[in-house]
C-alpha cells in the first residue's frame, strides 16, 4: 500500500521534468492524478504513456479559468480533489540586471510571475472549495531561488521568493482545514525552458550548460534527477505524515545553504 492510496490530485506541469516525475510517483503511491499542462504536444505524451490512468488536461496556469477547468474536470472524473501542486514554472536563463534591457525586463515581469506565482494564488483559489472538503493540502514547487540569489536572475528570483510568501500567507488563511507547503528544488537533470519575452521558450537550461559542473557547483556533489525530488512531495501529500505540517518549505537544495565560504569535500576542505 503506497501513501496516497486513494488520494486524488491535480500536478501542474506534469508533462515533464518535475512534474512528470511526480505524477508517475504519485501513482506508484497509490493516488488517482490529473494535470493541468499548456503544451498540446505533452498532454498527447501524457495520454499516450499513462493511458486512461492519468486524466491530461490543456490549459494556461496563468489562466483563472483554466484552473477552475482543470478542477472541475478532475472532480468530474474521479470525484474529489485532495491536493494540488503547484509545480509548473518557467526560467530566465539568468536574464541580469545589467544585460537585460528595461522593455524586456518589463515584459518578463509579467510573464515569469504570471506563470511562476499568481498560478499559486489562482491555483489555490480554483481548488479551494474542493480542498475545504477533503481537508486536503497545497504544495507549490519552488526553488534555491526562493531562498538564495545568483539561481536567475531578479525576475525569476523575485518569482520564487514571492512564492514562500504565497505559501506562508495560505496556510495561515486555510489553516485548520488545509494544510500548504512547499518544496525548494535545486537545479535538477531536466531541461527547464526560459521565457517567451525573453526569446528563451525553446531555450532550455541544460543546452549550453555541463551538467557535470553544475553538480560539482553543489555541496552534496550531484545534480539530482527528478525522481529523486519526489519524496519531499509524496511526504507532505500524505495524510499519515502530514498532520503537523504547514508553512513548511523543504530546502531540497543539496546543501546549497550550508556551503559557506569553502567548498566540502567528504570531510574535508579545499583551500
Ligand atoms: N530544472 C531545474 O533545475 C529547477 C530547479 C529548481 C526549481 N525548478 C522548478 O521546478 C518546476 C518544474 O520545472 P522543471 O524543471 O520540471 O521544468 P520543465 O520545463 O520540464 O517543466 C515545467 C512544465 O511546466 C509547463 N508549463 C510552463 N508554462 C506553463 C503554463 N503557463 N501553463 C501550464 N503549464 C506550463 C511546461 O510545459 C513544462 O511541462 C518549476 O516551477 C521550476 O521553476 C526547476
Amino acid at each position: 500500500m503506497g501513501w496516497l492510496q486513494g488520494e486524488v490530485a491535480l500536478i501542474t506541469g506534469g508533462g515533464s521534468g518535475l512534474g512528470w516525475a511526480l505524477v508517475e510517483r504519485f501513482i506508484e503511491e497509490g493516488a488517482q492524478v490529473a494535470v493541468l499542462q499548456r503544451s498540446k504536444a505533452k498532454v498527447d505524451a501524457l495520454n499516450e504513456h499513462f493511458g486512461g490512468k492519468v486524466l491530461a488536461i490543456e490549459g494556461d496556469v496563468a489562466s483563472y479559468a483554466d484552473n477552475v477547468r482543470a478542477v472541475n474536470a478532475t472532480v468530474e472524473r474521479f470525484g474529489k480533489l485532495d491536493c494540488f501542486v503547484g509545480n509548473a514554472g518557467i526560467w530566465d536563463h539568468y536574464a541580469d540586471i545589467v544585460n537585460t534591457s528595461g522593455e524586456q525586463l518589463e515584459k518578463a515581469f509579467d510573464e515569469i510571475m504570471g506563470i511562476n506565482t499568481k498560478s499559486l494564488i489562482l491555483g489555490a483559489k480554483a481548488a479551494l472549495d474542493e480542498l475545504v472538503k477533503s481537508e486536503g493540502s497545497i504544495i507549490f514547487t519552488l526553488s534555491n531561488s526562493a531562498l538564495y540569489s545568483a539561481g536567475g536572475g531578479p525576475v525569476y528570483t523575485a518569482s520564487k521568493h514571492a512564492g514562500v510568501g504565497v505559501m506562508k500567507e495560505l496556510a495561515y488563511e486555510l489553516a485548520p482545514k488545509v494544510r500548504v507547503n512547499a518544496v525548494a528544488p535545486s537545479g535538477m537533470n531536466v531541461n527547464i525552458k526560459g521565457a517567451a519575452s525573453l526569446g528563451q521558450e525553446n531555450v532550455g537550461l541544460l543546452d549550453a550548460r555541463d551538467p557535470e559542473k553544475i553538480a560539482r557547483g553543489m555541496p552534496l556533489n550531484f545534480l539530482p534527477e527528478p525522481e529523486e525530488m519526489t519524496g519531499s512531495y509524496v511526504l507532505l501529500a500524505s495524510r499519515q505524515n502530514n498532520r503537523p505540517l504547514t508553512g513548511v518549505l523543504i530546502n531540497a537544495e543539496c546543501g546549497l545553504g550550508i556551503r559557506g565560504l569553502r567548498q566540502p569535500r567528504a570531510g574535508f576542505f579545499d583551500e
